[in-house]
């Protein structure tokens, strides 16, 4: 089967090497020349482990290829998957659904055969319609069908989420495009993978209901972090305990910083909009986006407390930046509002991050970038863990207690054993645990 990815960036760029792989005919489209240029050159725009191997088998294998011609490359392709950015939109939160939209009309002026469309971007309930009603009104008599299918990617996970799916959601009612979906999922349908026909709307909406769920649940457990501490409870113990329980699940019960990243930070805002165009508030939500908010600086206040309550003049290691492990991506990571509460404080910052020094230098000019982790802690009054990296796994206590200036960790992922790290000459502060 042929199909086309429109927009080649983390979505598009995964689906398409992943469709490739399945076994089709896959082009990913872009209209960043400079983006095309380098994908065919091997070079990845982003990065995720394993893509950079899969792109380059398929490309060798002459599945996959990428292309700036939208109008060349939609032709033949059964499927046609729009696959671009739905960025918060400046000043209202609202997704910014501009370039969708601009594929709609690109599609509208250039479809020759019959195709599929698929929504793969995260879009609010309605989009479909819309895309469908410019196509349509371009008066094109070519068969087509919208459909909606959103992704559930994880960073750092992307390719074995796209090939063992908890779920494929598919909104489609019509039954020439349930085939061809079919047809494009074709291996997970064999391998029994559940696969959901819904309406397109409910589609679009299970999307930001599933990101605005796991969102409740991250805050849920970081609020309960907060009392644990209050009340000399230990979070990870009261997360097990109730994560047992198969009606709540053990997953995403991890304390932390806050969530960020690209997804529910821009979801959870959508989604309020979505309820208040509707007039149908989801009062929960707008207490997980503000409890969130707010936890990102107060991780900031935690750090200067560990340093007695007083940034000035102190100098502060962060290890590292990025929102979670295994990504390059800053966007909304809980590090760029600690960064700010301690420079705020009169703190001077030095970081290092295995992936993300190069993104972060740009958000936050005022942060000494360090080569590797000790030299990062070298001098350091307090040392803070804001991702979880596995480098930052095994630390070596008795190196760095030579090289800092005082032995303090702030630990905001747990992941090391107080009384181990106390034994080691610390002081200790994590989250949740007393
Ligand atoms: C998320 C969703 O998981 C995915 O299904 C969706 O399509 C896109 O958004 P992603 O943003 O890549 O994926 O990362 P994820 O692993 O879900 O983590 C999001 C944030 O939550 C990170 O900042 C992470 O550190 C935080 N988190 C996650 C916690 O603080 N605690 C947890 O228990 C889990």
């Amino acid at each position: 089967m042929k199909i086309a990815m429109v927009g080649s960036g983390y979505v598009g760029l995964v689906s398409g090497a992943c469709f490739a792989d399945f076994g089709h005919d896959v082009v990913c489209i872009d209209k960043d020349e400079g983006k095309i240029e380098s994908l065919r050159q091997g070079v990845m725009p982003i990065y995720e482990p394993g893509l950079a191997e899969l792109v380059a088998a398929n490309v060798k294998a002459g599945r996959l290829s990428f292309s700036t011609d939208l109008a060349a490359s939609i032709e033949d392709a059964q499927a046609i998957f729009i696959a671009v950015g739905t960025p918060s939109r400046r000043g209202d939160g609202h997704a910014d659904l501009s370039y969708v939209y601009a594929v709609a009309q690109e599609l509208a002026e250039n479809l020759k055969t019959p195709a599929v469309i698929v929504t793969k971007s995260t879009v609010p309930v309605g989009t479909g319609d819309e895309v469908e009603r410019i196509i349509r009104e371009s008066g094109t008599a070519v068969r087509f069908e919208v459909v909606s299918n959103p992704e559930f990617l994880r960073e750092g996970a992307a390719i074995g989420d796209f090939k063992r799916p908890d779920r494929i959601v598919i909104g489609a009612e019509d039954e020439w495009a349930q085939g061809v979906m079919k047809e494009v999922y074709r291996p997970l349908f064999l391998n029994r993978a559940p696969i959901l026909f819904t309406s397109r709307r409910s589609s679009e909406l299970i999307k930001y209901a599933a990101n605005a769920f796991l969102a409740t649940k991250i805050t849920f457990i970081n609020e309960m972090a907060d009392l644990c501490e209050k009340v000399g409870a230990d979070v990870q113990d009261v997360s097990r305990g109730i994560g047992l329980d198969n009606r709540i699940g053990a997953k995403f019960l991890h304390a932390g910083p806050g969530y960020g990243g690209s997804c529910f930070p821009k979801d959870t805002l959508a989604l309020l909009k979505t309820a208040e165009d509707y007039n149908s508030p989801v009062r929960l939500v707008e207490a997980v986006v503000k409890v969130n908010d707010s936890r990102k600086r107060a991780m900031g206040r935690k750090a200067i407390e560990a340093l007695g309550g007083e940034a000035r003049g102190k100098r502060v290691a962060l290890l590292g930046l990025t929102f979670k492990p295994n990504t390059d991506d800053m966007r909304d990571a809980p590090s760029i509002a600690i960064v700010q509460t301690l420079l705020d404080a009169g703190a001077e910052v030095v970081a290092y991050d295995p992936e993300g020094m190069e993104a972060a230098a740009a958000i936050m000019p005022e942060v000494t970038m360090a080569p590797n982790a000790y030299a990062a802690i070298e001098g350091a009054d307090a040392i803070v863990l804001v991702t979880e990296w596995d480098a930052f796994r095994a630390l070596d206590f008795a190196r760095i207690r030579r090289l800092a200036n005082a032995p303090v960790m702030v630990d905001l992922r747990n992941v090391y054993d107080p009384a181990e790290v106390r034994a080691a000459g610390f002081e200790y502060t994590s989250v949740g645990r007393p």
